[in-house]
């Protein structure tokens, strides 16, 4: 993780292979745009496109640039200021769009004449980051050949590659592309992307926890009942539905996205913030996870409904999705963390699809007070306190706890105290992906996965990918779209006393 942001990138090539897509223009281009803007790029650069679309450097930039244009004018992702020329100019400068195929063994003979053209002429000192901003099946194909024609080897420079997600479908594939990746180049290359990561308000869990002498000490299963962690979306597919026929909510977002954020919440504090010492943190609390069995999990699909008052389709009638469609749209999970801090302390996620609100967020809820001191007064109940980290959107902190309602007789309301980010913090544009390119360059990877991490995460929930294989489910849909998902989904947690929070 980046600690200071005060110095520049060192001077590279960085290679988009996708450069017509959908991820270049919308996050990739955005975020070198704002690293511009705050002095971090490097002072010398390449960007070179690859892409099999027709078009030509001038092209290529020109698209972008309107791109950019556009997303300003909507106010849309990142919340760019106004296109500064003194900003853009360079980086277009410095764009080359490169027609090839990804599957073309002479393509990349070609690319590494470019990239020594490149070097020469701007001196970038040989350093080349590769980004994979392609569809998961050209993972194991583009880094094959990338190996095959010599262009990871390290000299002077460095030769890192980022690969987007997903990482594999399962346990076995996660397996063999790490293999695939670890023939042609060494794990400090590798840079594996969940753009949660990016967030500043995941990175903030480290601080929350660490920095702070207030919460470590109750941090544990002496103080802490449970923990509920949830990634709810209103959007639907979003046209996406052939995508997500080969996916679901269980492989979208669980082993990455959920399991980074339980990862944030329950590692051991690292000996410092090396890259090294917190990976490894990580990966010894995905080794304590119990794997998932079947009746700890509930998956559902989304029916017709409404949000914001309108009407919306249900997931068998959205765009390339099958009309008897078996793919969830929500999963939620009990997990269990068999460790000397966490034993005995369920974690309750959730995430899906056409929920009632887009709210991410981790909830953290304390066991109850003793009742006996109130036994001789009105309240009837305690209620428990509960830490909440909001990550999306309104990013915050906020401590619900009990208070005396003003008045004659002992009567008690749950309150709350927040910390919002943005009335303390005067916040940089940015789309996320800034911190991970900018951290890309530097070559520091603590928000990167490791190989084994990726493994252990596809292995705590491999039992429920096999099982559900073979059982389809005769019950979809089975939630409203607006709802707060399915009905078993309120069983999995009564099963054990508890509640989920709403979903607001
Ligand atoms: N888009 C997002 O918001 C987002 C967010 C998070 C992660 N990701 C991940 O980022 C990656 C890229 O996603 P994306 O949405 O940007 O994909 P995309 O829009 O399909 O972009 C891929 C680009 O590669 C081109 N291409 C396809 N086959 C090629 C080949 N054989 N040789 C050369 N060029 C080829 C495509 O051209 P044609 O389309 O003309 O074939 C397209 O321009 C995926 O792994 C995705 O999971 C995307």
């Amino acid at each position: 993780m980046t600690l200071s942001h005060d110095r520049p990138a060192p001077p590279c090539a960085i290679v988009i292979f996708g450069a017509n897509g959908d991820l270049t223009r919308r996050l990739i281009v955005p975020a070198l745009y704002n690293l511009g803007q705050s002095g971090l790029l490097p002072p010398r650069l390449a960007l070179i496109g690859v892409d099999h679309n027709d078009k030509n450097s001038e092209d290529w930039s020109a698209a972008l640039h309107d791109f950019l244009e556009q997303s300003l004018a909507k106010g849309g992702e990142g919340a760019l200021a106004k296109i500064k020329p003194e900003i853009w100019d360079p980086i277009a400068r410095a764009m080359t769009f490169f027609k090839g195929d990804f599957t073309d063994d002479g393509m990349y003979a070609r690319l590494g004449q470019l990239l020594a053209e490149r070097d020469k002429n701007e001196n970038l000192g040989g350093n080349v980051l590769f980004y994979m901003a392609v569809a998961d099946r050209f993972f194991g194909i583009i880094a094959g050949k990338l190996g095959a024609a010599g262009l990871m080897q390290q000299g002077s420079g460095f030769r890192r590659l980022i690969v987007e997600k997903p990482f594999g479908h399962d346990l076995e594939s996660a397996k063999q592309l790490n293999a695939c990746l670890l023939q042609h180049m060494h794990e400090d290359q590798i840079y594996r992307i969940d753009h949660f990561l990016g967030k500043e308000t995941v990175q903030n869990i480290m601080a929350l926890r660490f920095a702070n002498g207030l919460f470590e000490p109750i941090w544990n299963r002496d103080r802490i009942d449970h923990v509920q962690i949830t990634v709810a979306e209103s959007i639907g597919v979003e046209g996406r539905g052939r995508f997500y026929e080969q996916t679901g909510a269980l492989r979208d977002m669980v082993p990455n996205h959920l399991f980074q954020l339980v990862a944030m919440t329950a590692m051991e504090p690292p000996v410092s913030f090396d890259a090294e010492d917190i990976r490894a943190k990580k990966a010894e609390m995905f080794k304590a996870v119990h794997p998932v069995t079947l009746t700890d999990v509930v998956r559902g699909q989304y029916d017709s409904g409404a949000i914001a008052g309108e009407p919306v389709p249900a997931y068998r009638k959205e765009p390339n999705v099958a009309p008897e469609s078996g793919v969830e749209t929500f999963v939620a999970m009990r997990i269990l963390i068999d460790n000397w801090r966490w034993a005995g302390v369920p974690f309750y996620l959730r995430t899906g699809k056409r929920l009632a609100a887009r709210a991410t967020e981790i909830a953290i809820r304390f066991k109850r007070a003793p009742y006996a001191l109130f036994r001789e007064t009105p309240v009837e109940e305690l209620d428990a306190d509960w830490l909440i980290l909001k990550v999306q959107p309104d990013e915050g902190i906020r401590l619900r706890f009990n208070a005396k309602r003003p008045g004659q007789v002992m009567a008690l309301e749950s309150v709350a105290m927040e910390f919002r980010y943005k009335d303390w913090f005067k916040q940089a544009p940015a789309v996320g992906y800034e911190t991970l390119i900018y951290d890309c360059l530097i070559g520091d990877a603590t928000l990167f996965q490791r190989a084994d991490q990726v493994e252990a995460a596809w292995s705590v929930v491999e039992p429920v990918l096999k099982g559900w294989r073979n059982v389809n489910p005769r019950h979809f849909p089975n939630y409203a779209a607006g709802s707060e998902g399915p009905t078993a989904a309120n069983d999995l947690l009564a099963r054990d006393g508890r509640a989920w929070r709403r979903i607001r």
